[in-house]
């Protein structure tokens, strides 16, 4: 491990961009129970462009609603403002995360394509498993892996070395932990910190690879760790990474997750996944 290199690394992540100050009010609004409509319309009234890319989000496949969306209120109305606000902080992470990410092998799109792909999957597990979870996890685990848009461009430049190490049997955030100091969970919670996110979303990013390390079992942790293993064993957005992922037993065990719920929730993702990125997908 070179600390140049790593000081470097944290340079990067304080110079990482911000999230629109927006995608912060709406997350507190989350937790506020007694938020109503009107509020969620206020934070957006002067977002024309975040705006427009929820009503194309709305209206895609994924919801299925039987009619076009032509405003914010008609959405709030059809999906409620819990689900809408969940769009608005997709859209916004998409704007950050729609780019190539070389070190990991990922071309533009697949990061975003794996992102939603784990946010997805950990809806469905919520719902299968009946899980109880703050709503805010959606949102983390469409950011569990934003630390690999800093740590990307350092792996890419010691790859020669990295593809040695990795012929040993090591996980791969253990690769990045040797060569680095640092590894691409770490990362994402710092920049979590920096945008001051919640800590529940914090440490959903921080141990999304090693569940049983958390200070304590967390069901939140454990589900996006267990829908992440999902969209890699399904090959989405695997790169780099999906080679050498070690899933936590343990975390499959608290959450009661069986064959049956894996085929089910791999039977649909897939469709669900494509159908949402493609929706907010820059260019579309
Ligand atoms: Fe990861
Ligand atoms: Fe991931």
């Amino acid at each position: 491990m070179n600390q140049k290199e790593l000081n470097l690394i944290l340079d990067d992540v304080k110079s990482f961009p911000s999230m629109p100050a927006a995608a912060l009010k709406l997350l507190s609004l989350l937790k506020d129970e007694n938020a109503a409509t009107g509020q969620v319309e206020q934070v957006l009234r002067y977002e024309p462009g975040l705006t427009a890319n929820i009503l194309k989000m709305t209206n895609s496949a994924y919801f299925g609603l039987p009619t076009k969306i032509g405003s914010i209120r008609q959405a709030i109305l059809l999906l409620g403002w819990k689900k809408l606000i969940q769009i608005v902080l997709t859209s916004c992470v998409s704007a950050i995360i729609d780019k190539p990410v070389q070190g990991y092998d990922l071309p533009a799109g697949d990061l975003w394509r794996h992102s939603v792909a784990v946010s997805v999957a950990t809806e469905t597990l919520v719902k299968l498993l009946k899980l109880s979870v703050p709503d805010e996890v959606f949102t983390a685990a469409l950011l569990h892996d934003i630390g690999k848009m800093v740590l990307g461009r350092y792996v890419e430049a010691d790859i020669l070395q990295m593809d040695q190490e990795s012929l040993n049997d090591v996980s791969f955030e253990q690769v990045e932990r040797s060569m680095f100091g640092i590894d691409h969970a770490e990362i994402g919670a710092k920049i979590l910190k920096r945008w001051s996110f919640p800590p529940t979303m914090i440490s959903i990013v921080r141990w999304h690879h090693e569940p049983d390390a958390a200070p304590k079992p967390n069901t939140a942790i454990d589900v996006v760790h267990a829908a992440d293993v999902l969209c890699l064993m399904a090959g989405i957005g695997t790169g780099r990474e999906g080679l050498q992922y070690q899933p936590s037993e343990a975390a499959s065990t608290r959450l009661g997750l069986t064959q049956k719920h894996i085929e089910i929730v791999a039977s649909q993702m897939l469709q669900w996944a494509s159908e949402l990125a493609a929706s907010v997908q820059s260019g579309s």
